[in-house]
């Protein structure tokens, strides 16, 4: 348990006979935080998680000493050489066993794309590190959003949005660490990293954020989440409560427009906000100057209502003929307006799809990170080509008219 490259995770749970125990469960990990490698300790109790993050060496050693005398019964280890298990029999006696180890190409033992397992001896340590990014399916809020049963095991009708969650953390790792990078004075518990959620709905991915950049990062945050629906913000702080999370996120009622949120947010993020509440996100990030944006947009009708009406550009009409492909290509084309206008308004800027499209077909995920640089000429002029062709008005471009009617032009008549 004290070789940080050997071990994925070790669990500890039940207990030896005449003995108490304060937690359920308790899981070890090992998780990399700015101010370098640490023993995460996660003790979970009924009602929610305790997580700690111990320095390496003797503090480490002192941990995992106390949790060995603590009374837990088993203990389940991952290892980069196989599994290891131990039993405390009712006499008092420790059983070991090793399972067999695991050669490149061998069958997870899980479903693929998430979980902690090693699959290959030859590893290295970043491709694991990479793996344990995830958020364990132990975690009490997936038992708290109805996800898994009281045993922790994934319910077989919500699989979909659990994996949702896993898909969408993983999209957003790499943005959570510019966004604390991009702090010029650290992210510490006095200035924990800021969180906003537009249009958070029922929570699901707010909560997944919460636990993931508590349980996983190791990161003091706040997360705000704005929805326009009263009985959302009543829900989410009831199970935020319910959590034991009701310091660490807050729910607003408001518009994503003008909801009042109580600092400018290091990273906002907005899921699947309807229609054009995306570009109303987008926006208000952008007039935040936000560091760091995640945006998973939803149904697009804006666009698609517009290209209804217009003469597609000379060669392209078979592209809106038909219904049904009139309103991809409207997908397609929003999207790539959107990250476009972000990259004319000083952000780097690309689209990746963050989950399965068996899981969601409203999949792409558009991630921003706050540069600052003028734009390119060559963007300004290809944005423009664009929406001149297609006769389109980007509700995103009417949202940021000033920032783009402000942009320099080398050519006459490409004003955006
Ligand atoms: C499809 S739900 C997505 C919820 C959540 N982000 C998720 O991904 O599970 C969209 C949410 O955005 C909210 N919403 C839409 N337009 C909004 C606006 N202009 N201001 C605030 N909330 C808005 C809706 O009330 C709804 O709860």
């Amino acid at each position: 348990m004290l070789d940080a490259d050997g071990l994925l995770r070790a669990v500890a749970a039940g207990r030896q006979r005449n003995t108490l125990v304060p937690f359920r469960r308790v899981e070890l990990r090992y998780v990399e935080l700015r101010s370098g490698l640490h023993l995460q300790v996660s003790s979970y109790d009924d009602r929610q998680a305790h997580i700690r993050n111990v320095g390496l060496g003797a503090e480490a050693e002192r941990e995992v000493d106390t949790l060995l005398a603590g009374g837990y019964a088993n203990w389940h280890l991952e290892t980069a050489a196989g599994p290891v298990d131990i039993r405390v029999t009712k006499k008092g006696r420790w059983l070991l066993h090793r399972g067999p180890g695991r050669e490149p190409g061998d069958a997870p033992d899980r479903p693929e794309g998430w979980g902690t397992r090693p699959r290959d001896r030859t590893h290295d340590r970043a491709h694991d590190r990479v793996k344990r990014r995830r958020l364990d399916e132990s975690d009490p809020l997936f038992r708290e959003l109805g996800i898994t049963t009281d045993d922790g095991v994934v319910k077989p009708t919500r699989t979909a949005k659990f994996r949702q969650v896993q898909d969408l953390l993983a999209a957003v790792d790499p943005l959570i660490d510019k966004a604390v990078d991009a702090r010029a004075d650290g992210v510490t518990s006095e200035r924990p990293l800021q969180v906003v959620d537009l249009g958070c709905g029922n929570a699901y991915l707010t909560f997944g954020l919460v636990r993931y950049l508590e349980a996983v990062k190791g990161l003091p945050a706040r997360v705000v989440g704005v929805d326009i629906k009263p009985a959302a913000r009543a829900h989410n702080s009831e199970v935020a409560e319910r959590l034991g999370l009701g310091d660490v996120v807050d729910f607003v009622e408001g518009s994503i427009n003008d909801a009042q949120v109580p600092v400018a947010p290091d990273m906002v993020v907005a899921l699947h906000a309807c229609d054009t509440a995306t570009d109303d996100a987008l926006a208000r990030a952008v007039r935040w100057q936000a560091p760091v944006v995640v945006a998973a947009p939803c149904c697009h009708h804006d666009i698609a209502r517009q290209l209804r009406g217009v003469e597609p550009p000379d060669g392209y009409r078979l592209l809106t003929r038909h219904g049904i492909l009139r309103e991809r290509f409207a997908d397609v084309l929003t999207d790539a307006l959107r990250a476009a206008i972000l990259r004319l308004v000083g952000y780097r800027c690309d689209v990746v799809e963050f989950v399965d499209s068996r899981h969601t077909p409203r999949n792409a995920l558009i991630r921003a990170v706050r540069t600052g640089a003028a734009p390119r000429p060559a963007d300004v002029e290809a944005y423009r080509l664009l929406v001149d062709a297609w006769h389109v008005h980007p509700a995103l471009a009417a949202l940021l008219a000033p920032d783009l009617a402000a942009l320099p032009v080398d050519r006459p008549g490409l004003q955006c």
